[in-house]
C-alpha cells in the first residue's frame, strides 16, 4: 500500500475536488483487464518476445527487446501489482522485465524511456529495487548520447532518408532523464531533457496548436531543414496519437521544470484535441484529425487513453483542471465500454480493441495494441486517486 501511495502522491492532492457523475467503474473494468493479462501469460510464455499486438490473421504479434513497446507488456503488469497489491504480479513483472536489461545498451533507438522507464521505472517505484537504478541510469547515460547541441535535440531515427529527424513521440522520453538527475545529481540529463523540451517547443506546433509529427533538421547549421509525416495523413494534417505524445510529454516536462510555458503548451494541445470538431462523441479520436474519410475510418484507442492519462496529470496544475479531469472521465467511460474493451478470453489477451499503428504504413490498423493498454490502465489508476470507488 505504501508503494501505491508513493505512486499516485501528487494525483492524490486534488482527490477531493474531483467529483464524478459518471458510469464508470474502475474495479469492473480492472477486474476485466486483470482477467486478460492472466489469459496472455497464460498463452504467451516465452518471456524472449513481448506481445506488442495482433496480425492481419489473427494471430499474436510479439517483439524482442529491442522493438520500442516491448516495456510496455511489463509496465501494465506493473500497474496492476500497483492495483492489486497482489505479489504475484510483481513476480510476473520483474521476470518479464529481466529480458529488457540489455536495452539499457541499445544506441540504436530514442525509445529508452518508453521500453526501460514503463518497465523499470514503475518496477523501482514500486518494489525500490536498487539494480532496477542502475539499469535506468545507464539507460539514461546511453540516450543522451543521441543529443546534438547544435541541432538542440535528441536524435529520433537512423533509418529512413532524414537527416536528422526529431518526432514529436520522443517528448515521452525525457521523463526518464529527470528521473536520473534527481537520482544522480548530476545536471546533464535534465539539462538535455530541457534543452530538447525547449527546441520541440519551438519548431514542432503550428498557429492552431497542433503538431506536426516529424521537423527534420540540418545537422550542420542546427536549422529546421522540413516538417512531414510518417504516421500520419498528410505533413498538415494532426495524427491523433502525435497530438496525445506532446499533451502527456508537455505535462511532465511541466511537472519536473515548473516552468510555465510548458504548462500553457500542453494546455494549447488539450484544447486543440478536446475541441476539436472532428473528435467524435465518444471522445476516442480517429486516426488523425485530418483523415479524409472521416467518419469511415478508424479509430486509435490508444491516443484516446495516452490524452485520458495526460489530462488527469494536466488537471492537477492548470486552473482548467476540472475542464480536463470531465473529458478524461468520458474518455475512460468510452474505453470501459463494451465497445473498446475486450471480452475475457478474446483479443489475444489485450484489454482495449481498435487502435491504428501506422496507417500509411498499412499495418496495425484497427487493433489492439500494447501501449493502448498500459496507458490505460495508468489512466484508471490516475483517475482512481482523484475519484476513489467507495
Ligand atoms: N512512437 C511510435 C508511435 O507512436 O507509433
Amino acid at each position: 500500500m505504501k508503494h501505491l501511495l508513493f505512486l499516485c502522491l501528487g494525483i492524490c492532492l486534488l482527490a477531493t475536488s474531483c467529483k464524478s457523475t459518471a458510469d464508470l467503474s474502475v474495479s469492473k473494468t480492472m477486474n476485466t483487464a486483470e482477467s486478460q493479462l492472466k489469459y496472455s501469460l497464460k498463452n504467451h510464455t516465452d518471456k524472449s518476445t513481448y506481445p506488442r499486438s495482433v496480425n492481419a490473421d489473427g494471430s499474436l504479434h510479439a517483439v524482442s527487446s529491442k522493438d520500442w513497446t516491448s516495456g510496455f507488456y511489463p509496465g501494465s503488469m506493473w500497474y496492476m501489482y500497483s492495483y492489486t497489491q497482489d505479489q504475484k504480479w510483481a513476480d510476473s513483472a520483474a521476470a518479464w522485465n529481466a529480458g529488457l536489461e540489455s536495452a539499457k545498451f541499445h544506441t540504436h533507438t530514442h525509445d529508452l524511456g518508453f521500453v526501460l522507464y514503463c518497465s523499470f521505472g514503475n518496477g523501482l517505484k514500486l518494489t525500490e529495487n536498487p539494480k532496477y537504478a542502475q539499469i535506468l541510469l545507464q539507460g539514461s547515460q546511453t540516450l543522451i548520447k543521441r543529443f546534438d547541441p547544435k541541432v538542440g535535440s535528441i536524435r529520433s531515427w537512423d533509418f529512413g532518408s532524414w537527416e536528422y529527424p526529431v518526432i514529436i513521440d520522443n517528448m515521452m522520453n525525457l521523463e526518464m532523464l529527470f528521473w536520473a538527475t534527481k537520482y544522480s545529481g548530476d545536471t546533464k540529463f535534465y539539462d538535455v531533457a530541457v534543452k530538447h523540451a525547449e527546441t520541440t517547443l519551438k519548431n514542432h506546433f503550428r498557429p492552431d496548436n497542433s503538431s506536426v509529427h516529424v521537423v527534420d533538421y540540418d545537422k550542420t547549421s542546427g536549422n529546421v531543414k522540413a516538417k512531414k509525416t510518417h504516421q500520419g495523413y498528410s505533413d498538415e494534417s494532426a495524427w491523433a496519437r502525435g497530438q496525445a505524445w506532446g499533451l502527456y510529454g508537455f505535462t511532465v516536462v511541466y511537472r519536473e521544470t515548473g516552468d510555465k510555458k510548458y504548462l500553457e503548451q500542453a494546455e494549447k494541445i488539450a484544447d486543440f484535441f478536446l475541441n476539436h470538431p472532428n473528435l467524435p462523441e465518444d471522445m476516442v479520436p480517429y486516426w488523425d484529425f485530418n483523415a479524409p474519410d472521416i467518419p469511415n475510418t478508424p479509430r486509435d484507442a490508444s491516443a484516446a487513453a495516452i490524452a485520458a492519462s495526460g489530462l488527469l496529470e494536466l488537471g492537477r496544475y492548470s486552473a482548467k483542471g476540472s475542464t480536463y479531469f470531465d473529458a478524461a472521465e468520458k474518455i475512460l467511460t468510452s474505453l470501459s465500454s463494451p465497445a473498446y474493451l475486450a471480452k475475457p478470453g478474446t483479443n489475444q489477451g489485450f484489454i482495449l480493441k481498435h487502435s491504428t499503428g501506422h496507417m500509411p504504413n498499412k499495418s496495425e490498423i484497427d487493433v489492439p495494441i500494447n501501449y493502448a493498454d498500459y496507458y490505460f490502465l495508468e489512466a484508471l489508476l490516475r483517475y482512481n486517486m482523484l475519484n476513489p470507488e467507495k
